[in-house]
């Protein structure tokens, strides 16, 4: 083995994807940027380990599954299923994919929290914060919509301005609104919990000057340290889905404490069932290197609060932080709002997941720049590179073994062969330092040596020996090739391996020569046609439940018996409804400005009858009548006359 591939012992992890919507291609860039690195090392001799999860708590995950009607729990386990599946698609090879709602990931927030508080790193303050009175909950910034204090435009979210840039106060936006229910949110005190981020700036400073990070980012981690570090509030109030903080009363772990604490939890996960120690993985005293891929919006996370907890719980920091830049579609920036982006299931039916990889490869470096993905420019290059030079080798030379029964020819040109493999280090260090993009090129070059020598050799015009040994040095050649580019695209030179008739495809294996006799060639790529998106399927949200949510909705028909007004509840009206076999239900209903009680006596309406009961003030609501309303008014949803109460709508 080369001196310079030392055996190393490598922990990565990527960012764990928030669990309240499916993965778009930003985030298969992160996976096939990470996923390429390890595999390379492990390629290279190293053990690389790959460690990710789902980040399931947070207020959108808990509205997610409030909107949908269902509990939290439900839907992080069904993204779970569907994040595992994307993944696999693209073909990136977790040693561990885990969720931050499990117990390690309780034990290890628990003890990290507890860590700093013995290390008098936890304080407590009273802070004002919006409150939405009609849904009962805190607002946490982005749920706050308003006009902007500096440039006075409308309709901006509670933590910054899109027109003018401006960051502010959620507190000073002007006229602020809650976008959960439209109300306006009173300022209400509330005691939060802080991780006392100065405290620890020594620590940070030693982190920025020893780990490897790019420039810009220490750069920008270092204005932050030297400028504003701030206490940071790690605790939320109910109603929060997340981790009770031990010894107080309705406080959950904000989601981003317990994130980055997913990667132990899922290294832990990993560990016990595999017989390892985790004091052997990550402590200070394990052999293991550690190091996060990461996009840029979350570099604060990553090169502050998370070695700053970590210090404070006396565990290994990383030894490297590899921030990655935003991935755009067609020069435009991914947005769910404005519908532009693409979901990763949907664009693996368009088009072989692999290729995509293999286009990423080809534009990332180890910068935090951004990377496009040009439809046009993605089929140009498949075609050129992949198909045009790669396969090309295969196909051509092929058809001479062919005619030789399969047999190679032992009487290889190893001029053509050295020149291959003597860009061996440099593939490594393009590789290693996440310049894929260089590796590519340099793989590349090399096929157009090999294409041209097959051109100048003209075996076509040679007797069966020499056209056999000009193929067989081709082959010998295209197995180089195809152990570079393995990292890249492990799919396609698998099955360039069987071709080949050969199961040494390591990188110590480059001179290995082929066996005697190879497999019949089948084709490995095929040109790519032209693709195109369906444009009336942009990247919105995604709102379909499958009928297993739906036929969990128990809705029946009801007659109301009495309808009658609320005291001190000027939209209410309480309806008391004859539901057949399942008794009698007592139900609030908003309806009050379009009906009047007496006119609703005897009324049919469609009852969601297992409605988790719900204490308002004035009761206790059994349910909830439908209701379809806009602005001008309120229609109750009745079935046609003589529906019997209780009857199931199906
Ligand atoms: N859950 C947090 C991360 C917690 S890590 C302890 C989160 N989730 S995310 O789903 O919003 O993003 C996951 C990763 O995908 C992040 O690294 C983020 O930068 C990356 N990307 C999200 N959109 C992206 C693009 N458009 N392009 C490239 N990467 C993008 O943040
Ligand atoms: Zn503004």
């Amino acid at each position: 083995m080369d001196s310079d591939t030392k055996e190393r012992k490598i922990l990565v992890t990527q960012a764990l994807p928030y669990a309240n919507s499916s993965l778009h291609l930003g985030h298969i860039l992160e996976a096939v940027q990470t996923d390429i690195w390890v595999r390379f090392n492990n390629l290279n001799g190293n053990e690389c380990l790959f460690f990710c999860a789902d980040d399931t708590h947070g207020t959108p995950v808990m509205l997610k599954a409030k909107e949908l009607g269902i509990e939290p729990e439900v839907l992080i386990k069904d993204v779970h299923k569907d994040h595992m599946d994307t993944y696999k698609l693209y073909n990136i090879n977790f040693t561990n994919y885990h969720t931050t709602h499990s117990e390690e990931n309780k034990k290890y927030a628990e003890m990290i929290y507890n860590k700093a508080k013995v290390n008098n790193l936890i304080t407590k303050k009273t802070i004002k914060q919006l409150f939405d009175n009609k849904e009962s909950m805190f607002l946490s910034d982005r749920f706050v919509k308003g006009t902007c204090p500096k440039c006075k435009e409308e309709e901006q979210y509670g933590d910054g301005c899109s027109k003018c840039g401006a960051t502010y106060d959620v507190n000073e936006i002007i006229n602020p609104v809650s976008s959960l229910s439209g109300t306006i949110p009173v300022l209400k005190d509330s005691e939060h919990i802080f991780f006392n981020l100065p405290k620890q700036i020594d620590v940070l400073k030693e982190f920025l000057k020893k780990s490897d990070l790019q420039k810009p980012i220490v750069n920008k981690l270092s204005e932050w340290v030297n400028d504003d570090l701030q206490q940071w509030d790690i605790s939320r109030d109910a109603p929060y889905f997340g981790f009770k903080i031990p010894d107080e009363k309705d406080k959950y772990f904000y989601v981003w404490l317990d994130a980055p604490i997913g990667y132990l939890a899922s290294i832990n996960n990993w560990a016990t069932s595999n017989n390892k120690k985790m004091d052997e993985l990550w402590s200070k005293d394990s052999n293991y290197e550690i190091y996060h891929f990461i996009g840029k919006d979350i570099a604060y996370f990553h090169g502050l609060f998370w070695p700053a907890l970590l210090d404070s719980a006396d565990l290994k920091l990383p030894d490297g932080i590899y921030v990655h830049g935003f991935l755009t579609i067609n020069g435009e920036k991914m947005s769910k709002s404005k519908g532009i982006g693409i979901w990763a299931r949907e664009f693996a039916e368009l088009s072989n997941p692999e290729l995509l990889r293999y286009y990423f490869a080809a534009k990332l470096n180890d910068k935090v720049e951004d990377i496009d993905l040009n439809l046009e420019d993605y089929v140009t290059r498949i075609n050129s590179d992949l198909v045009g030079k790669y396969c090309n080798i295969a196909s051509r030379s092929s058809s001479f073994i062919k005619k030789n029964n399969n047999e190679l020819s032992q009487n290889i040109d190893h001029e053509l062969v050295d020149k291959i493999t003597s860009i061996k280090d440099l593939v490594i260090s393009h590789y290693n330092s996440r310049n894929y993009s260089k590796a590519v090129r340099a793989v590349m070059d090399a096929a157009d040596e090999v294409n041209k020598y097959i051109n100048d050799k003209t075996p076509w015009k040679k007797d069966l020996v020499e056209s056999v040994e000009i193929a067989s040095t081709a082959l010998f050649a295209f197995k180089v090739l195809s152990i570079y580019l393995s990292p890249i695209i492990p799919n396609i030179t698998k099955d360039a391996f069987e071709f080949l008739n050969t199961d040494k495809n390591s990188l110590k294996d480059l001179n290995t020569p082929l066996e005697k006799t190879i497999n019949n060639y089948t084709p490995l790529l095929n040109r790519l046609e032209p693709i195109e998106l369906k444009k009336d399927k942009p990247m919105n949200e995604d709102n379909n439940i499958d009928i297993k949510h739906f036929a969990e909705v128990d809705l029946r028909v009801a007659r109301i018996i009495e309808a009658s007004n609320v005291e001190g509840a000027d939209k209410l009206l309480k309806l008391n409804l004859d539901v057949g076999d399942l008794g009698k239900r007592q139900v609030f209903a908003g309806i009050k400005k379009a009906y009047s009680p007496e006119d609703l006596k005897d009324k049919l309406v469609i009852l969601v009858s297992n409605l988790e009961p719900r204490q308002m003030k004035f009761g206790i609501s059994e349910g909830m009548v439908l209701a379809s309303s806009d602005d001008e008014g309120i229609y109750l949803i009745s079935p046609d006359s003589g529906a019997k109460p209780g009857l199931r709508v199906k």
